[in-house]
C-alpha cells in the first residue's frame, strides 16, 4: 500500500496567525524526500486551510504527485484544469463542517458527474470519488469513467476498539473487493492514524491510504519527517 500525505493542516496552523508560518511548501518538500506516494491537499470552498497560491506552489515543485481534493463545483473543475494536478479527489463538501463528513452521493447526481468527470480525463487527470463503502455508489462510479474510488474510512476509524468496529471494517473490506469487479482502483482515508491503520493491510486490494490529521499531529511532538517515515512504515 501507498502513503498519500495530507497537509492541509500544516496550513491551518499557517493561517491561524494569518502569516506564513509553518511553509506549507516545506512541509510538501520533506513529505517528498520521505518519498510518498502523494502529496493531498484539499482546496475548499471557504479556502479556510490551503488557498489556491499554495495548490499552485505544490505543482511547480518537481517530482511531487499532487492530489487535489474539492467539490463538485464549476469553479473547482474550472481550477483543475488550469492547474492540472495529477489526481482529483472528488468529496462533498459544507461550510459548517469540521472536515469532511460522509462520502459523496454519486448516484444522486450521476449526469453532473459524468460531465464534470469527463474533461478531468481528456487532461490526464485521474479523478476519484469519495465515497461511503456503498454498492449502489460505487457502481454509479463505475459510470463516470474515472479510474479510483476513495473509500471513506470515517466509521471505521470511529468505531475502532469498540464493539462497532468489526461490522464498519468487513463494510470497508466487502466494498473494496466490490470495487474490483468494476475494474476500480481503490484508496482510502479519513480518520486514519497510528493505532487503527494496521487493519487496511486485510484488505487485499487497497491501493493508497490518505493520511492527514494523525501525522500533522504527531509531527507536533517529533516533527514532519518522523511522524510520515513512522506512518509509511506502518502503511507500507
Ligand atoms: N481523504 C479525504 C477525501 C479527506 O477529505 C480527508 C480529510 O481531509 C482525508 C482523506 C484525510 O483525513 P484525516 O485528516 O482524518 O487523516
Amino acid at each position: 500500500m501507498l502513503l498519500g500525505v495530507n497537509i492541509d493542516h500544516v496550513a491551518t496552523l499557517r493561517n491561524a496567525r494569518g502569516g506564513l508560518e509553518p511553509d506549507v511548501l516545506t512541509a510538501a518538500r520533506i513529505c517528498k524526500e520521505c518519498q510518498v506516494a502523494s502529496i493531498t491537499t484539499h482546496l475548499r470552498e471557504d479556502r479556510r486551510h490551503i488557498k489556491d497560491a499554495d495548490v499552485e506552489a505544490i505543482r511547480m515543485l518537481p517530482r511531487i504527485r499532487l492530489n487535489l481534493e474539492m467539490a463538485m463545483t464549476k469553479e473547482m473543475q474550472e481550477i483543475a484544469l488550469r492547474i492540472r494536478p495529477h489526481a482529483v479527489c472528488i468529496v462533498p463538501e459544507k461550510r459548517q463542517e469540521v472536515t469532511t463528513e460522509g462520502g459523496l452521493d454519486v448516484e444522486g447526481q450521476l449526469d453532473w458527474a459524468i460531465e464534470f468527470t469527463k474533461p478531468l480525463l481528456e487532461k490526464n487527470i485521474e479523478v476519484s470519488f469519495f465515497i461511503d463503502p456503498d454498492v449502489h455508489q460505487i457502481s454509479a462510479v463505475s459510470k463516470t469513467g474515472a479510474p479510483f474510488i476513495e473509500l471513506h474510512t470515517g466509521c471505521y476509524s470511529n468505531a475502532y476498539g469498540t464493539e462497532d468496529e468489526e461490522k464498519a471494517f468487513e463494510d470497508l473490506k466487502g466494498a473494496a473487493i466490490f470495487a474490483q469487479n468494476f475494474g476500480l482502483k481503490v484508496n482510502a482515508g479519513h480518520g486514519l492514524n497510528y493505532q487503527n491503520v494496521h487493519r487496511m493491510h486485510e484488505i487485499p486490494n487497497l491501493y493508497e491510504l490518505n493520511i492527514g490529521h494523525s501525522i500533522i499531529s504527531r509531527a507536533v511532538f517529533v516533527g514532519l519527517e518522523q511522524a510520515v517515515k513512522e506512518m509509511k512504515g506502518l502503511v507500507e
